[in-house]
């Protein structure tokens, strides 16, 4: 029987998780504990993040962890993050340690600039429609005042808008280019108002608007963070080898993409978890991101690398369009607190945290990556996956994290162990 449903959103909580049991679940008595096993019990809370989507049938549980040691241009911070995989906290950690006692991560905001279009087709006259656009600047503009009233108080609005002739990719195809300034919102509703504004305006009857929509590709909304010491103080037996292997690392992934997609994969696990963290939009920063990555036309390393004069120079150039008012980052009480965590940043601050939380994540992998191998760290932790799973009492797990000490974990070797440890 077909289980295509009408008016499922009409239903009350509690009937659209009946409703899922019954058809998908042949109506097992724990799965609907499962889905109310995480509910609020504060009700007014629940109420919050059920109105936050649709059809909310519960909450999704992700770690909330904290990365201390963090110095930014001087300035210290404990990070907050949100992220299921383990090691990453521990890597941004002892990362951030690592760098606090070498000078801190240095970070600048290079330009915040974000970029809307109204899409439209045009069969007439070129010059007719440049002198039409530029009769009509001043209208559009005009369109948006009650739009931008609020954000130009606070310093920002529309910069430019631009007309753009894309017919020799796709025939009759024009655009409204319009950059923005939002401060320190994110600015997505902003912007899209101001473009649907703008297209109201401008269209006539041989101006044919496809879409208006703001770009989530933001070349210039772009963030740098480096760090950087003499070879000798990188630590370690061999320094400078250690130097030149880390900075092959970095020529590998600049070079050949199937590299380089891990490596910045590696990068985005300690910005996401931050994005996450502050109630900013993931799927937004990874899809600008990995865009500005391949901007070159080859995919390639978000991060940089130099020896030069005896100094080990590390650095992370990204583009991050980020808010931190407006948006969840207000409603959600985690993402506020995250905020209040990391001392109320700007927008152009929290850019510079997330970079370095960013450039602290890729250096640990390179660290792991390029001298003992990733496999060690993890290891470590599956193995006490596996104790505590075994129920290990802590002198066990100390015992055996002893006896597995450069040896390889498996799951039948560590059970071996342990059930030799008990008798
Ligand atoms: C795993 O989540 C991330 C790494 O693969 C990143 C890298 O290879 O650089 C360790």
């Amino acid at each position: 029987m077909s289980k295509i449903i009408s008016g499922f959103s009409k239903l009350t909580k509690e009937e659209k998780i009946k409703w899922l049991a019954a058809n998908y679940f042949n109506n097992q008595p724990e799965i609907i504990n499962t889905i109310k096993q995480y509910w609020n019990v504060d009700e007014k809370l629940q109420q919050l993040h059920d109105d936050f989507i649709e059809n909310t049938i519960s909450n999704f549980y992700m770690p909330y962890g904290v990365a201390p040691n963090f110095i930014i241009n001087g300035k210290e911070y404990v990070i907050p993050m949100v992220v299921e995989e383990s090691s990453v906290v521990a890597a941004a950690s002892l990362v951030a340690k690592f760098w606090s006692s070498r000078g801190g991560f240095k970070a600048e905001v290079i330009s915040t600039q974000k970029i809307g279009q109204v899409h439209f087709m045009y069969e007439g006259d070129k010059t007719e429609l440049t002198q039409y656009f530029e009769s009509k600047k001043n209208d559009l503009l005009s369109a948006t005042t009650s739009i931008t009233r609020n954000m130009e108080k606070r310093g920002g609005g529309i910069l430019d808008v631009e007309l753009v002739d894309k017919t020799d990719k796709l025939a009759n195809y024009y655009q409204l280019h319009v950059t923005f300034e939002t401060v320190d919102s994110m600015g997505a509703n902003f912007i899209n108002s101001c473009l649907e504004a703008m297209a109201k305006e401008f269209r006539n009857d041989e101006i044919e608007v496809v879409m208006s929509i703001l770009s989530n590709y933001v070349p210039e909304c772009l963030v740098r963070a480096e760090v950087s010491c003499k070879v000798e103080e990188m630590g370690g037996e061999y320094p400078q080898k250690f130097a030149k292997k880390f900075c092959q690392a970095i020529q590998i992934a600049e070079i050949e993409p199937y590299r380089a997609v891990t490596h910045n994969k590696g990068i985005m696990n300690g910005i996401d978890a931050v994005v996450l963290a502050t109630g900013n939009d993931f799927r937004a920063i990874e899809a600008g991101v990995h865009a500005y990555a391949a901007k070159s036309g080859t995919y390639k390393s978000l991060t940089h690398c130099e020896v030069k004069d005896g100094i080990f120079r590390f650095w992370i150039e990204i583009p991050l369009a980020l808010g931190t008012v407006g948006g969840l980052t207000s409603l959600h009480p985690m993402a506020k607190l995250s905020l209040d965590m990391l001392q109320k940043p700007s927008a152009r601050e929290l850019m510079m945290i997330m970079a370095t939380a960013g450039l602290a994540q890729n250096f640990a992998a390179l660290r792991a990556l390029t001298t003992k191998g990733i496999q060690h760290g993890h290891m470590k932790m599956h193995l006490m996956n596996i104790l505590n799973q075994l129920g290990a009492n802590e002198s066990e797990k100390k015992e055996i994290a002893t006896y597995f000490d450069g040896k390889t974990v498996s799951h039948s070797a560590v059970v071996e162990k342990y059930n030799k440890i008990k008798k």
